[in-house]
């Protein structure tokens, strides 16, 4: 039997409605009790002192690019999964744009062989929605529920053929998956190259309108209320697509939507200033898709995040190799290794008073765990909690701990962060998987 134990930590369990100080006991890879001086009782273990730390439930990615097999030099599932443990995440689910996509039972198949082998914390595959991508044909969705996948998605690229579309979510009620789509229309984005605004014209950059996103939220809400399917909007970014989702919301449409720690804390001023106004730039670390928006889009996205409408916080981690970026800006790929700065830039919220601590920690555990139902899936019961049983997934953090962002010191292999030189305020000081410690800092200590 093996015994951890972390003492007097504030334990913040959102699905449970827990915030105070308390110890809690994991034991054999399985949270056994959580209450005051629970440690105490338990004769052998192994200790951490959380004093003066938040203690709470790991947190679970919806939305995490893991590039592996094909894209090896950008980020493999072992450095992956150890940006995750940095960040907090003990679950990733990882997105299907690889190479050979994942579009088939053997792929799926060889990716969960290379976690069990190589991965720091759990990773769950997502499924394509179309064969290679590409748009033309389904998946075949029983083959790839049957190996394991937890949803399906072209992310990268919509599923433009709103017939098509059409067809994916009524077939994807067969097999309880959620379809979760990339929401900018191709015809309107063609080769834009960041939001549509002011910035862009600046920059003479060809720009990305918020209706390509806000067309697609539409039509495809349209299309999730027509089938009954249960549609998941990955990565909202535009007050537009919030007002249709909240409207679809109210109606009762099983619609699930995820914000990213970027598109709620940065605007598109990010891609062509820095310090100041004086100086021009074009920062690929700052292209990725959708676009970094507009002051209006993160207050809406911020107000949806705080009343729920916005279901989960995603981190969208897209690693790329400096090769990818470090070129001119229309030919640099599009996107922001972000697990390892999830924490600390959600923590610009919470300073600010936009968010309390209780909801953003419930946005990146029980919030993404329910949407999706992975809490109901064989073995991961009370995924995203703490309660007696659930699986031994926590997190140390000290909300108020300030550290500047080195990329180079990243375990991500992208180091592609428009946060390089920040300081931020929001450490994640232990990451705890089945009752493992896969991440410690001097901040949480042996007993
Ligand atoms: O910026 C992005 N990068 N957006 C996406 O949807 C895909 C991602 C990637 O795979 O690099
Ligand atoms: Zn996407």
């Amino acid at each position: 039997m093996s015994t951890l134990a972390i003492h007097n930590g504030r334990v913040i369990d959102p699905a449970l409605g827990r915030d105070g100080i308390a110890d809690v006991v994991i034991v054999d890879g399985r949270i056994a009790r959580v209450g005051p001086n629970e440690g105490d009782a338990v004769v052998e273990a192994e200790r951490i002192d959380a004093t003066g730390l938040v203690v709470a439930p790991g947190f679970v990615d919806l939305h995490t690019h893991l590039r592996e097999p094909g894209f090896e030099y950008k980020e493999t599932i072992a450095t992956g999964t150890a940006a995750a443990a940095r960040g907090g995440f003990t679950t990733v689910c990882a997105m299907p744009n690889t190479s050979p996509p994942l579009d088939s039972r053997a792929a799926v198949e060889s990716v969960l062989r290379e976690a069990d082998a190589s991965a720091r914390v759990r990773v769950l595959p997502i499924g394509c929605i179309t064969h290679g991508r590409a748009g033309k044909e389904l998946a075949p969705a029983g083959e790839l529920a049957g190996a394991g996948v937890v949803a399906l998605s072209d992310d990268g690229d919509a599923v433009a053929d709103p017939s098509l579309m059409r067809h994916a979510l009524e077939y994807s009620t067969r097999f309880h998956l959620p379809i979760a789509q990339h929401c900018e229309d191709p015809r309107l984005v063609r080769d834009g190259q960041m939001h549509e605004g002011w910035v862009a014209t600046r920059l003479g950059l060809r720009g990305r309108p918020a209706s390509a996103e806000e067309t697609f939220v539409a039509r495809d809400i349209a299309l999730a209320e027509l089938t009954g399917a249960h549609l998941h909007i990955c990565h909202v970014s535009t007050a537009g697509s919030v007002a249709l989702i909240r409207a679809a919301r109210e109606r009762g449409a099983h619609v699930t939507t995820e914000v990213t720690p970027h598109h709620l804390t940065l605007t598109h001023e990010e891609v062509a200033f820095g310090a100041s106004y004086a100086e021009l730039r074009y920062n690929t670390d700052a292209k990725v898709n959708p676009p970094l928006r507009e002051e209006r889009d993160l207050e809406a996205l911020i107000a949806a995040l705080r009343d729920g409408v916005i279901d989960c916080i995603a981190t969208d981690h897209a690693p790329h190799a400096t090769s990818d970026k470090e070129i001119e800006f229309d030919l640099a790929a599009a996107g922001i290794s972000g697990l390892e700065t999830a924490f600390g830039l959600c923590m610009r919220l919470v300073h600010a008073g936009q968010v309390d601590l209780p909801t953003l920690i419930e946005r990146l555990t029980v919030g993404p765990a329910t949407a999706w139902g992975l809490d109901r899936r064989p073995g991961l019961e009370g995924l995203g909690t703490l309660a007696p049983g659930a699986v031994g997934d926590v997190v140390l953090l000290d909300p108020a701990a300030e550290w500047t962002v080195d990329p180079a010191a990243f375990a991500s292999r992208g180091r592609n962060t428009p946060l390089a030189g920040a300081t931020l305020r929001g450490f994640v000081a232990a990451t705890i998987f089945g009752g493992n410690i896969v991440h410690q800092t001097e901040r949480a200590v042996a007993l």
